[in-house]
């Protein structure tokens, strides 16, 4: 298959570019491919909303580049935190002309939430299902443009780039589309592309516990590294401290910070309002300080998750603003308005990735990145809430206008086909559970909210032998869903451990019992 610009990933940053250089490019072919149904992604599930300068009289553009960078604690680009700030209003304008509806007030407002990190009211939200309206919206749209083809259930397996096709050591590659498997045929084909954007996601179920979907487990971040592009701050995982706490049931579901905002208070089993034993803004710290916090209580009493306390909230605007989560506690057995509800931390965001300039280039040619997959400099040691939709939405835009400008060249080259000759059909299909449920419970123990040198090392010795198993697996076995993604999952564990060894500080949503707060020397972690 050929096409212009193939785009890997169908949540807020792939369906951004694809409807943009759709509308603009009526003649070209626009191919997205996605691994699930169209609609499943990090991006449905997004809760707070999305941060942005409205309230110009009481809230300034400096305010929120001051909270972001705070929040990134010395490690963001400040032009691009500029950047990404001050681009953001005209994005979620363009988002609402395109249908989004968000909550306004009487006046027809928006109305404007808060969350840790935030000095001021800035998140704009369509109650607590913010990123579901947003996808509605792109999805709709792209339904509209002709030259949209939407490849639902096909998953991108490997980026192509000159190691398939030439000999010998390449430098400056290339990239020139991807093989994808069609997941219900089980065939393998190839997209020959002119330019590749992935816009994959996340990663959390490397842990297993995460409010992250399954698909989020890190496919487009380990086809880049194999391909030598450049990936950073790995290390860098940020953990949502309010996860329901469901003993039995692994998967789980989001109590958004913007509850916490709403005036939510965190109890430790006694009573104990225990935030402000560790930070001056009490519940409203950023979300690695709570994490810690709550990790600390957890561990200094044994007990299995602390608790969120509504309460003494309104129980008519709490299930006004957040009837998704009112009801989901509900089913849960838990109702907000007489129970405290159990919450532990769980992996819910990545804030490094893959490397990109200001116009969302990667370090190979005609390879973009945009959204959860891509490092741009925004975040720096941990995201500041609700900035990150915002970053997939600014990175969208500035590729489509880079693509506006420099066309990419018509790609020449003779792509061999997969080539799968030799492979048998993986019968014991439960040996990939098993490795799935090894890699997150190791990463769990071993890389987690806080770490220490001694369980990094001990996680890469095990991982090592966890990915020889896993390649055996990969060279003689054809590939499918699953085999890929634990193939992937191990390479992205791989980049967390190597990177987190690599820094020798404690700095933003990274901490490691082995140094102190003020800690030595930042090796700036290079390509890996
Ligand atoms: P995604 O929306 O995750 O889309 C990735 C797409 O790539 C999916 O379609 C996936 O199926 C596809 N894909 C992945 N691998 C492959 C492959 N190999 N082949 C083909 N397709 C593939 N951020 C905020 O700013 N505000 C919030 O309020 C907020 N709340 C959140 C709540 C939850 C529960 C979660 C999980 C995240 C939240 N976030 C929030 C983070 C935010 O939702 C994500 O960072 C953002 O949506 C990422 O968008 P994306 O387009 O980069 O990736
Ligand atoms: C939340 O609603 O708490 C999630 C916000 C975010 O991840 O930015």
């Amino acid at each position: 298959m050929e096409t212009n610009f193939l785009i890997i990933g169908s949540g807020a940053a792939g369906l951004t570019l694809a409807v943009k250089l759709a509308a603009k490019f009526p003649k070209k072919k626009i191919t997205v491919v996605t691994k699930a149904h169209v609609s499943e992604s990090n991006t449905k599930y997004a809760q707070g909303g999305v941060a942005a300068v409205f309230d110009l009289k009481k809230d300034s553009f400096q305010k929120h580049i001051d909270d972001t960078l705070r929040a990134g604690d010395g490690l963001c680009d400040e032009a691009v935190v500029e950047m990404v700030i001050t681009e953001g209003p005209e994005r979620l304008r363009e988002l609402m002309e395109w249908g989004a509806k968000f909550d306004t007030d009487a006046n027809g407002q928006l109305t404007l939430g808060r969350e840790g990190g935030h000095s001021k009211f800035r998140v704009i939200h369509h109650k607590d299902t913010t990123g579901n309206e947003i996808e509605r919206t792109l999805l709709e749209r792209s339904n509209k443009l002709q030259n949209i083809t939407m490849l639902p259930h096909h998953f991108a397996i490997d980026l192509i780039t000159e190691h398939h096709f030439s000999e010998g050591k390449n430098e400056n590659l290339s990239c020139y589309g991807a093989y994808v498997l069609d997941q219900i045929s089980g065939n393998i084909f190839t997209i020959k592309a002119d330019c590749t954007t992935l816009a994959s996601g996340g990663m959390g179920q490397v842990y297993g516990h995460t409010t992250n979907p399954t698909v989020a487990t890190g496919d487009g971040i380990a086809m880049a590294y194999r391909a030598t592009a450049r990936i950073q701050n790995m290390e860098f995982i940020q953990f949502h401290p309010t996860a329901l706490y469901d003993g039995k049931n692994q998967s789980s579901f989001l109590i958004s910070e913007a509850v916490r905002g709403f005036g939510a208070f965190l109890r430790n089993k006694n009573g104990e309002r225990f935030m402000f034993n560790y930070d001056a803004r009490g519940e409203l710290a950023s979300r690695d300080i709570v994490s810690r916090a709550i990790d600390s209580e957890m561990k200094n009493s044994g007990d299995d998750c602390v608790y969120l306390d509504c309460t003494h909230l309104n129980i008519d605007d709490f299930k006004k603003h957040f009837p998704n989560i009112y009801e989901t506690c509900l089913q849960r057995n838990k109702n907000i308005a007489k129970d405290w509800i159990p919450v532990v931390p769980a992996s819910h965001y990545l804030c490094g990735g893959v490397v990109v300039d200001v116009d969302g280039r990667t370090s190979l040619q005609n390879l973009f990145a945009c959204g959860e997959c891509s490092y741009t400099g925004l975040h720096g040691a941990n995201r500041l809430a609700s900035n990150s939709l915002l970053e997939a939405l600014v990175y969208a835009d500035r590729i489509f206008k880079y693509l506006c400008k420099h066309q990419p060249w018509q790609t020449t080259k003779d792509i061999p086909e997969w080539n799968d000759a030799g492979t048998v059909l993986l019968k014991d299909v439960e040996i990939l559970q098993q490795k799935t449920v090894q890699l997150q419970s190791l990463m769990r123990r071993f890389a987690g909210v806080v770490r220490n040198n001694k369980d990094l090392k001990k996680a890469s010795i095990q991982l090592e032998m966890l990915y020889f198993e896993v390649e055996a697996l990969y060279q003689k076995h054809k590939l499918n869903t699953s085999l890929s993604e634990l193939r992937n999952m191990v390479n992205v564990a791989h980049l967390i451990i190597q990177q987190s060894l690599i820094r020798k500080e404690n700095r933003g949503g990274y901490f490691n019992e082995d140094y102190n707060k003020e800690s030595v020397e930042n090796i700036v972690n290079d390509k890996i």
